[in-house]
């Protein structure tokens, strides 16, 4: 076989050509090549299809197409592959759109059904659409895939924020956030009042909603990293019932009412089973179960604007419907980020445990793109923030998040330098800040050299820094207590912060 890099510039080689070469002579020997010889250079498929696209006189397009469609007959599936990758390129017509589809229908292989998903993706295929539903002989699995196609292309769907949902407050919604935030969010939910807490439990709070309720309320919440409709709980059992009981709960009525409720356009899922890789196999069965049950609900893996996950449980398998808004709309500040940026759902919870005194003065010492000092001055009652980082654009973005967030007049000042110069570099006095809040390096993705040394100075700056009253809430690496004496703590909440635990602490500042 060639190696990568031969068939790559065999390619580079053969996409050079003028087309009359490329079509005279490499497509003749190409065409007379032994089995292994063709594959060994398919670089001549996907150079047609692009050197014709850019220079093909149009008088050949119907001898291009016909040559391609003939090579989707071919034994090799890689042979196939290409041809139908250069297709879309000449432009398809109903003839190779129904080529395409009996390739579809007849393929076993995921791979090929992947490449084959690709082009009709490409496409459009409204023709394909139209050949299907008359011929009515396809498979769920290929109607279902041609209607995901088209109705991307032409209807693009989008979760609706603002629309009103009635009758289902007997509907559990799981807000699932990092092990160990659950109180903090139990008690923002609580505090915005529009929806129950039934259950807690690791990283999970689930509520209801005792009355009509929009996205836009849950998503008023901040402290939650997802949000999902739990549309059923299937039991263990064989493939084939639990496969049955997967499809009636997505293609269920309590589910079609709410995504018709809160989409805009077409209805398309991707589905998933967390933690549990692709599972190919098992998504086929239960997404062509559930088109058959509600050809209204179409499975799309590609940019579909609902998930449902299957979570696997101790009692069995949970059925979420998840919008799956990127970004998320919570965070329309976030015009750039930095490689260790805090889980804006932690800094949410971080501003709320720090609560709020009137006139803050606040410094963020290891500010990163600002979200602690966003979350916090999003809750009102800030005069002053402060941001420092060592890295110059970190700071950069921290102050342009910071100008995007719109809060409302507040004094904000970034400085790149390291944390326990900013004082004097600012001519600070002591006890003049109200908060310190802040998530500091880890040390787990940069290696800090003496972490323990670096907390302990962040201890001793709150202490001379923050006035009597006044708090230091950040995530701690370590389980130390304050080594000074001034800072009395509050709370400590262990979180998993992906794999590794933390600290998250309060603490008070006494009489100096
Ligand atoms: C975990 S990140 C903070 C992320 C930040 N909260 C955010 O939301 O993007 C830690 C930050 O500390 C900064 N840092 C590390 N050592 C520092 C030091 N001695 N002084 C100031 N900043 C430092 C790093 O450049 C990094 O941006």
């Amino acid at each position: 076989m060639k190696s990568g890099n031969t068939a790559k510039d065999l390619y580079k080689q053969l996409r050079a050509l003028p087309w009359p070469e490329l079509w005279a002579e490499h497509v003749p020997r190409f065409d007379r090549a032994t089995p292994r010889e063709r594959f060994d250079t398919v670089a001549v498929i996907r150079a047609v299809g692009v050197v014709f696209s850019e220079s093909g006189p149009a008088e050949q397009k119907d001898d291009v197409k016909q040559w391609l469609v003939g090579l989707l007959h071919d034994p090799e599936e890689k042979i196939r592959r290409y041809a139908m990758a250069a297709l879309p390129k000449i432009g398809v017509g109903p003839a190779e759109e129904a080529e395409l589809l009996a390739l579809l229908q007849k393929t076993t292989s995921a791979r090929e059904e992947k490449f084959l998903g690709q082009t009709f993706d490409k496409i459009g295929g409204e023709a394909t659409l139209e050949a299907i539903e008359a011929d009515g002989s396809f498979s769920p699995k290929t109607v279902q895939r041609v209607k995901a196609s088209v109705a991307r292309t032409q209807s693009p769907s989008s979760i609706r924020l603002d629309r009103t949902v009635f009758d289902f407050s007997r509907v559990r919604i799981h807000l699932r956030g990092r092990r160990g935030l659950e109180a903090i969010m139990r008690e923002e939910i609580e505090a915005q009042g529009k929806f129950r807490v039934v259950e807690v439990s690791p990283g999970l709070v689930t509520v209801t909603a005792p009355t009509a309720f929009t996205l836009a309320d849950l998503f008023a919440l901040r402290c939650f990293g997802s949000v999902a409709f739990v549309l059923g709980l299937v039991k263990p059992a064989d493939e084939a019932a639990s496969t049955e009981a997967l499809a009636a709960a997505i293609a269920s009525p309590h589910a079609q009412r709410l995504l018709e409720a809160l989409t805009d356009g077409a209805i398309r899922y991707r589905l998933e089973f967390i933690g549990k890789g692709h599972q190919r196999a098992a998504v086929r069965r239960v997404t062509d179960r559930a088109y058959t049950l509600c050809p209204r609900i179409l499975n799309d893996p590609r940019e579909a604007p609902w998930a449902i996950d299957i979570h696997t449980t101790g009692e069995g398998q949970s059925v979420e419907l998840r919008p799956r808004l990127t970004p998320d709309p919570r965070h329309p500040y976030r015009l750039g980020d930095v490689p260790a940026a805090s889980h804006p759902p932690l800094a949410a919870c971080m501003a709320r445990l720090a609560g709020r005194m009137e006139n803050e003065t606040v410094w963020d010492p290891f500010c990163g793109s600002g979200l602690e000092l966003i979350e916090r001055a999003r809750l009102g009652g800030v005069r002053r923030v402060h941001g420092t980082d060592l890295s110059a654009p970190a700071i950069d973005i921290a102050r342009r998040n910071f100008t995007a967030a719109r809060l409302a007049p507040i004094e904000a000042r970034f400085t790149c330098c390291d944390f326990r110069d900013f004082p004097r570099l600012e001519s600070l006095p002591p006890h003049s800040l109200t908060l310190l809040i802040t998530n500091p390096p880890l040390g787990r993705r940069i290696p800090i050299p003496n972490l323990r040394g670096l907390i302990a100075d962040l201890f001793a700056l709150a202490a001379r820094m923050l006035q009597p009253g006044g708090r230091l809430v950040f995530t701690n690496p370590f389980p130390m207590e304050s080594p000074e004496p001034s800072l009395k703590l509050q709370s400590r909440h262990v979180v998993d912060l992906g794999g590794f635990d933390c600290r998250l602490e309060v603490y008070w500042k006494t009489a100096r």
